[in-house]
């Protein structure tokens, strides 16, 4: 059996930074479903935000009130507090590491306006900052590479947990088909997101919520699944990032009417209003029949900012409508609309990545969790645009530092391989040797318009149940999907249709939990309940796997330290 200290899954952001920490003293494997440098943190574009100490008059209190706030009051301020106090430092240890920022004239990292964020504090690197950073820490990652063993394409499909003690993890090696368990003292997931479920989505085709279902059905919860990001500038049709650093330099959003429409929705902040209030705007505008010619979309105008700007600042932006949807934004306005960008939900983990699965504070012994698959929460209801940068890099760093102490003085468990691989193999077989006749592509299709158009910007009780018979639906005909290649070698059909699974799983947990929330807050939009309920709603929601299968939900509180929920006005 391949055994090592400390195992992590995902070479993101969170899962490469949290190595780097522990791997010169321990041993260490990273297992990652993609080579580590196509891992979705690449596509993060327009910054990361800290209160640099040589910037305007920004201070690491007032990024944790914008965070706050921005959070719909949802996040737990400790872990916040936290995370901004850390922010600066992050930057500069990727600086040194290699990570080329954007310069102001006199040298320092340049510094930009983002929506929700009260001063500009995103550093960037013209709008490729996830990629700039993703690179310079591989860059690190390949220096180690005699003492940090990755295992790329390998997928990995259980998470091994007993007596809640994490002992490793089953895998599936996408080239030959070979299923491996690894053993560890340690596991962490940095898993990443899992916006795939719906239609329009600017995320990567693997953030299929793999390491989140391998973490719910092993019994451990998942924290406020209801919360989805809608990021408002997705290409129009194809959901692509297109990066609110356009916003940043000036960009506009202009209706069918050619109306700047924000000023009715956010008075004083207008395009750099938080992501949720802006969704929702460009929403209300195309269902109230001022999208562009009464379509489905609205312009994000950037001609204004000129053809200098729009190439120094914003080239990647250009390329993507350029080579997508055919439209040079220096010459043209470009038609977005709503994507799913991003999960405040996922597991429940603490300021140190420990996996918590109850309001008693329960552990799971050696199982950690980092990144966008993690729910710490420094999001609550809606993140605040280059907050999950940041997130990712001091959650890592500081998971890392975490794994460094429990890894000194754990233990290895015994794990019974055949028991746990012929367990999983079993799961394998019967999405094979099912002799259906369900389209895979066809239930993956049905699932992300249902999950789009019934619980996507905005939501009602009615549309979500019928959302919730629809998956139920959908996992019903699952049973019976056809899958034609029996192979092992690079078996991409049986990946999707794995991936597929989790989806129908998650989208299960993410309907169940917003139904249940009868309020509006962040991101969670009911038509039906329009108002926040600090009464009865300011908690989180925990959502465990039943014993018949079903979700059950139970509820945790948020932590408040220096701010009392107020109105949230921009
Ligand atoms: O719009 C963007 O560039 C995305 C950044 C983020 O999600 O933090």
């Amino acid at each position: 059996m391949i055994t090592h200290d400390v195992i992590i899954v995902g070479a993101g952001l969170a899962g490469m930074r949290a190595a780097l920490e522990v791997c010169d003293r321990y041993d260490t494997a990273i297992i990652t479903k993609v080579y580590p440098t196509r891992s979705h943190s690449g596509a993060a574009q327009g910054g990361v935000a800290a209160s640099l100490a040589n910037s305007t008059d920004d201070s690491w209190e007032i990024h944790m009130f914008d965070t706050v706030k921005g959070s719909d009051f949802l996040g737990d301020q400790d872990a916040i507090e936290m995370m901004v106090k850390d922010a600066p430092k992050a930057i500069i240890e990727m600086e040194h590491m290699g990570c080329v920022f954007s310069r102001t004239e006199d040298g320092r990292i340049a510094q930009r306006e983002f929506g929700g964020h009260s001063r500009p504090r995103a550093c960037y690197a013209a709008d490729r900052t996830g990629h700039a950073l993703l690179h310079a820490l591989y860059e690190q990652v390949m220096k180690k590479a005699n003492k940090l063993k990755i295992y790329s394409e390998w997928y990995v499909l259980s998470l091994i947990v007993e007596d809640n003690v994490c002992k490793g993890v089953v895998t599936y090696d996408i080239k030959t088909g070979r299923m491996e368990v690894l053993r560890g003292k340690a596991v962490l997931f940095a898993t990443g997101g899992y916006g795939r479920a719906f239609s329009i989505t600017s995320n990567a085709f693997a953030s299929t919520g793999d390491g989140i279902i391998a973490a719910y059905r092993a019994g451990i919860p998942l924290e406020d699944m209801e919360f989805v990001q809608f990021h408002p500038t997705g290409l129009y049709g194809q959901g692509i990032l297109v990066s609110e650093a356009a916003r940043g330099e000036g960009g506009y959003l202009v209706n069918g009417k050619g109306e700047r429409f924000m000023e009715k929705y956010a008075k004083s902040k207008l395009e750099l209003a938080p992501r949720d209030i802006v969704s929702r705007s460009e929403q209300t505008e195309i269902n109230e029949g001022r999208g562009i010619d009464g379509k489905d979309y609205i312009y994000l105008d950037l001609r204004h900012l000129g053809r200098d700007k729009i190439i120094e600042k914003l080239p990647q932006v250009r390329q993507l409508g350029i080579d997508f949807i055919g439209v040079d934004c220096i010459e043209k306005p470009l038609p977005i609309q709503p994507t799913a960008h991003y999960s405040m939900g996922g597991i429940p983990a603490d300021k140190d990545g420990q996996v918590i699965i109850d309001d008693k504070g329960t552990k799971i012994t050696g199982f950690f969790a980092a990144g966008e698959c993690a729910c710490v929460s420094v999001h609550g209801s809606n993140r605040l645009g280059t907050n999950s940068l940041l997130d990712a890099l001091v959650f890592g760093r500081r998971t890392g530092k975490a794994l460094m102490e429990f890894a000194g003085n754990a233990k290895l468990y015994d794990v019974n391989e055949d028991k746990e691989i012929s367990s999983v193999r079993g799961r394998i077989d019967t999405i094979i040797n099912t002799s259906g006749t369900e389209s895979i592509n066809n239930i993956r299709n049905e699932l992300k318009e249902i999950m789009m158009s019934n619980c996507g910007v905005f939501r009602n009780k009615d549309g979500l149940e019928v959302c919730l018979k629809k998956v139920k639906e959908l996992q019903g005909r699952f049973k019976k999907a056809k899958v034609t290649d029996r192979g092992k070698t690079f078996n991409s059909e049986l990946i999707e249709a794995i991936e597929l699974q989790h989806m129908l799983e998650y989208s299960e947990i993410i309907v169940v939990s917003a139904i249940a929330r009868e309020e509006s807050r962040g991101s969670h939009a009911r038509t039906d309940f329009s108002k926040r309920d600090d009464a009865k709603w300011l908690k989180h929601t925990l959502s465990y796997k039943g014993k018949d299968g079903g979700v059950e939900l139970k509820y945790k509180p948020v932590t408040i330290t220096k701010h009392q929920p107020e109105e949230r006005k921009y």
